[in-house]
């Protein structure tokens, strides 16, 4: 089981999609380990978005982001990293495929719903950054065992 790192951005809450993009992931059989509603402030998002600092969209995408509070969620699942950015889609609304959250749910290029963690070191950076010890909860699920077969579960 992995664990990765999603931010339903400024733009997801602004225009309540909090609950329909969430809804998505719960459908697909992954588990909430981690929530946390809060604004992020500035010096945690530039931690979070060092490998970006430079970019011509490194100044718009701070400042986008620390706009409004934001839903911060951990999420495991079997390959829950992959499975995510799949599920999100390409990164600008304008071509992300039908069907992806970015796809169904918005057209801009900036104002993109979503984060998620890109990798398995992204991931552990990014949940270290967002959750604190014992912020991330480990627990039975009780549909575990129809969502996934014993070999699955270990
Ligand atoms: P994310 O990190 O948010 O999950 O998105 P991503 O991996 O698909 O995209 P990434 O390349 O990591 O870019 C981070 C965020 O910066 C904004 N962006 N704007 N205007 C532009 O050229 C541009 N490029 C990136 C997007 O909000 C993107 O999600
Ligand atoms: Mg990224």
């Amino acid at each position: 089981m992995e664990r990765t790192l999603i931010i339903l951005k400024p733009d997801a809450v602004q225009r309540q999609l909090c609950g329909r993009i969430l809804s998505r992931f719960e459908d697909k059989g992954l588990k909430i380990v981690g929530a946390k509603f809060t604004q992020i402030p500035r010096a945690t998002l530039e931690k979070h978005y060092s490998d970006h600092q430079g970019k011509p969209f490194y100044e718009g995408l701070v400042s986008f982001m620390s706009k409004s509070p934001v839903l911060i969620l951990a999420l495991e699942g079997k390959g829950a990293i992959a499975v995510c950015r799949k599920m999100m889609g390409a990164t600008f609304g304008s071509n992300a495929e039908a069907g992806t959250i970015r796809g169904d749910f918005g057209i801009s290029d900036s104002f993109n719903l979503i984060h998620g963690s890109d990798s398995p070191e992204a991931a552990a950076k990014e949940l270290g950054i967002f959750f604190q010890e014992g912020e991330i909860v480990s627990y039975d699920n009780i549909s575990a065992p129809w969502i996934y077969d014993e070999d699955e579960l270990g």
